[in-house]
């Protein structure tokens, strides 16, 4: 199959309806972690025999991260379990071109591990996405410290390192979950000892750092702000399960809540959403949590509107910021919520403003008073956790609200209006 073939553009213009006013209430499985998939895939590129992922969640993100390990030369097949087997071994080209970089950041991933192994890589530069600049200095700047020679040439990262890459102690300016995880997996093959300090320590980062231990490499410190790394020679294939996805669940967890409804997630886990459920239960929720699920129930009431502040983990996460705002828009109260990760990530307020919410923008933060209802309209998603705000707001508004530029939601909720009919919501998708 020739280049251009495989750089296919995943874009659909499909839209949802949604018929609000009815209470989410049944029982629905969680699917893979899109972010810990997604590093996961890129990782494979270190090993020296076939991997083996498991729990991959069918997501556009995680179908184009597979085109771009393709693109390299790898070879993917998907197994009769639905885990993708990924032979890292044929891998020939060391370039993520403009053409997939730009349909998703992540594939800056590839960086770290592709310059590890081969001592080289090159690849386009990601620019600004609609929620923030997103630069990527902290990456490149950790690479040079680890001897990469890089330079920034036609809108490509070209990265060298002939001799390979060397252990380096690191300290991140500020807290970064892809920089961190780009760091991670080139350190696994350095020569000696690297340190990364003021680390992220998501749980999608201990999922890749398990990930890569099972695949030999030596990491101490895993979900800490501290991770130091031995460098080894060569890493091997393994099977590797990914965890379960925490922003799926809250986002469901948040849509039963705004609806005064109550739902049960199965295949998911309790120990990785605690600001979340925290924040849930001062909503109002009563929560029980046990292994492998977790329950809500409002038992029909409002919600009670909640303060809150994004910031890294284990504080309350900026992937759900989008969904508890919907919630807060319709909860008794007023509430405050800041963003402080990325800079233009309250953007959904304008078309919550437009659907009936009060919600005013001052600097970073939101200012919700509360109100008994929202009025269904049509609405455009702009990004993925925006979209999952609209679709929660829609479930609690009166009439019919149509959610245009659905793509961004396919990114990251695999099948979600069979999901949300299951639980009982009035959704369809419409083609575009
Ligand atoms: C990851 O993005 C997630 N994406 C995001 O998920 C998530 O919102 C974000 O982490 C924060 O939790 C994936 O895992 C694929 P960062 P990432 O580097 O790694 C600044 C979703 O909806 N920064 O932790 O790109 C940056 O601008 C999404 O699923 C630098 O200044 O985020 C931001 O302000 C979207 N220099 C902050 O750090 C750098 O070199 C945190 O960004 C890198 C980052």
């Amino acid at each position: 199959m020739g280049r251009a073939k495989r750089l296919k553009d995943y874009k659909s213009m499909d839209k949802l309806i949604i018929r609000g006013g009815g209470r989410i209430d049944g029982d629905i499985r969680i699917s893979g972690s899109k972010n810990s998939g997604l590093p996961i895939l890129a990782a494979t590129i270190l090993a020296n025999g076939p991997m083996n992922i498991c729990n991959l969640p069918h997501l556009n993100d995680i179908t184009t991260m597979l085109a771009l390990l393709r693109c390299m030369g790898v070879g993917v097949t998907i197994n009769e379990k639905m885990c993708v087997e990924v032979d890292p071994c044929s891998l020939t080209e060391y370039e993520a071109p403009y053409e997939l970089v730009k349909t998703m950041r992540a594939s800056i991933l590839v960086l770290g591990p592709t310059l590890a192994k081969y001592g080289q890589a090159d690849v386009s530069f990601p620019g600004g996405c609609a929620i923030g600049s997103r630069p990527v200095d902290i990456h490149l700047r950790g690479l040079e410290a680890m001897g990469a020679e890089i330079e920034v040439d036609a809108g490509y990262i070209r990265a060298r390192a002939p001799g390979g890459l060397k252990g380096a102690h690191f300290v991140m300016d500020k807290v970064t979950v892809g920089g961190t995880e780009n760091l991670l997996m080139a350190a696994a093959l350095a020569k000696g000892k690297t340190i990364l300090d003021n680390a992220a320590r998501e749980p999608e980062i201990v999922d890749l750092a398990n990930c890569l231990v099972a695949m030999g490499a030596k990491i101490s410190g895993i979900g800490t702000t501290t991770l130091e790394i031995e460098g080894v020679e060569e890493l091997h294939g393994c099977t590797y399960t990914v965890m379960p996805d925490r922003i799926e669940t809250g986002t469901y967890l948040v849509a039963a809540a705004a609806t005064g409804g109550a739902v049960k997630l199965r295949d998911t886990r309790a120990d990785i959403l605690t600001a979340v459920l925290q924040k849930l239960e001062e909503a109002g929720a009563s929560i029980e949590t046990g292994e492998g699920y977790i329950s809500l129930d409002m038992h029909g009431r409002r919600p009670k509107a909640v303060d809150l502040i994004t910031a890294p983990y284990p504080a309350f996460p900026t992937d759900m910021q989008a969904q508890f705002t919907a919630m807060n828009a319709v909860a008794e109260g007023t509430s405050a919520v800041t963003e402080t990760i990325f800079e233009n990530r309250l953007i959904q307020i304008h078309e919550l403003n437009r659907m009936g919410a009060d919600i005013k923008l001052e600097g970073n933060t939101a200012l919700i008073k509360g109100v008994e209802r929202l009025k269904g309209a049509p609405v455009m998603a702009t990004d993925l956790r925006a979209s999952a705000s609209l679709v929660i707001a829609a479930m609690v508004a009166d009439g019919e609200t149509l959610v245009d530029r659905i793509y961004h939601i396919d990114r990251g909720y695999e099948c979600i209006e069979e999901k949300l009919q299951q639980l009982g919501v009035d959704i369809r998708r419409v083609p575009g």
